[in-house]
């Protein structure tokens, strides 16, 4: 990024700058490197090539389309980084459910009152926030002590079982439901350990989470209108406020298993952050490494309905099985 500061005007001539722009235009190229090599008739490197792209596009006050679709990165990406969805006119509604960790040792009373105020409210959506598939044993931080861990093929098991419930409370005949999942550290375990341990494995049927999970979508984060929803950005006691701030828009995250919501207003208007709580109850068998110190964390889970610019966040807190939800009590 240091080259941005430096005219690039001067690299390239007007001519030159022509015959790149057209080459990169007949499709035929891949990467930015075979797009520009192929222009100035000679093999250009890495770094000379995207200085000629942008100076080509600077000089011709033109945009050059990512090729790779992915930028001047010719790598692979995992994932795609951002799904965007499209609001239509009418209400959308978006149940947000985040940090199931699931497992076959306990019942989440939160998810069942999920799956219930789901098939109260057929939402448009059912999201993931991330870290519905816990990964004991795969974890970087090892074993607690003796402490029993769960074999992934259980968690996973129930992780399929459970969300493919969630779908099914969801569901209505004859209405589109979008399953959306934003990929928490603890899903990304299962990719990282097979990757790393287990590198021939690649391409392998079920080696990814998409296959694990065929139907939902999988993304780092996802854009509804004004506001970005991922698993995670800042940390600590002032996450939220930090993500409000510094995203500049509306933002839902997990991962820290608190339930809140916090504001910011400025002179653009006022911009909410919400975490999304988890499904799981503190106390229980995956959560052996907090060494028993009180955790702040809240079970339940979010409502959302956006409607033009506006977004109504309803928040269902689970205590005890039971929650209150629109002025009707749900119990797991
Ligand atoms: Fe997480």
């Amino acid at each position: 990024m240091g080259h941005r500061n430096r005219p690039t005007t001067s690299l390239i001539s007007y001519e030159t700058a022509n015959k790149i722009a057209t080459t990169w235009n007949t499709g035929k190229y891949n990467t930015c490197v075979e797009a520009v090599s192929a222009a100035m008739g000679k093999e250009v490197k890495t770094r000379n090539a995207f200085a000629y792209r942008r100076a080509a596009e600077e000089i011709l006050g033109i945009e050059l389309k990512s090729l790779t679709g992915y930028g001047d990165r010719s790598i692979k990406i995992a994932h795609p980084e951002r799904i965007m969805v499209d609001l239509p006119q009418k209400a959308f509604v978006v149940l947000a459910t985040s940090d199931h960790h699931y497992t076959t040792r306990h019942h989440w009373d939160a998810h069942d009152i999920a799956c219930k105020i789901a098939d109260a409210i057929k939402p448009d959506m059912m999201l993931i926030g991330g870290d519905a598939l816990n990964g004991d044993t795969i974890s970087r931080y090892g074993r607690t002590g003796w402490e029993e861990q769960e074999p992934l093929a259980d968690e996973y098991g129930a992780t399929s079982h459970y969300t493919e419930e969630l779908r099914a409370a969801a569901r209505k005949p004859g209405k589109k439901l979008l399953l959306k999942w934003l990929i928490g550290n603890h899903d990304h375990r299962i990719e990282k350990y097979l990757s790393s341990q287990a590198p021939m494995m690649e391409g392998m049927p079920g080696t990814t989470l998409e296959e694990l999970f065929p139907r939902w979508d999988f993304s780092w984060s996802m854009q509804i209108g004004d506001m970005i929803f991922k698993h995670r950005w800042h940390n600590g006691i002032h996450a939220a406020y930090n993500n409000v701030l510094r995203s500049g828009v509306n933002m839902y995250t997990g991962h820290l298993h608190r339930m809140h919501s916090v504001p910011y207003t400025d002179y653009r208007g006022t911009r909410w952050a919400y975490e999304g709580g988890t499904l799981a109850e503190p106390g229980t068998l995956p959560f052996e490494y907090l060494e028993h110190n009180p955790a702040n964390w809240q079970t339940g889970f979010w409502v959302f309905t956006f409607e033009g610019d506006q977004i109504a966040a309803e928040s269902i807190r689970v205590e005890d099985g039971r929650t209150m939800f629109r002025g009707k009590v749900y119990k797991a």
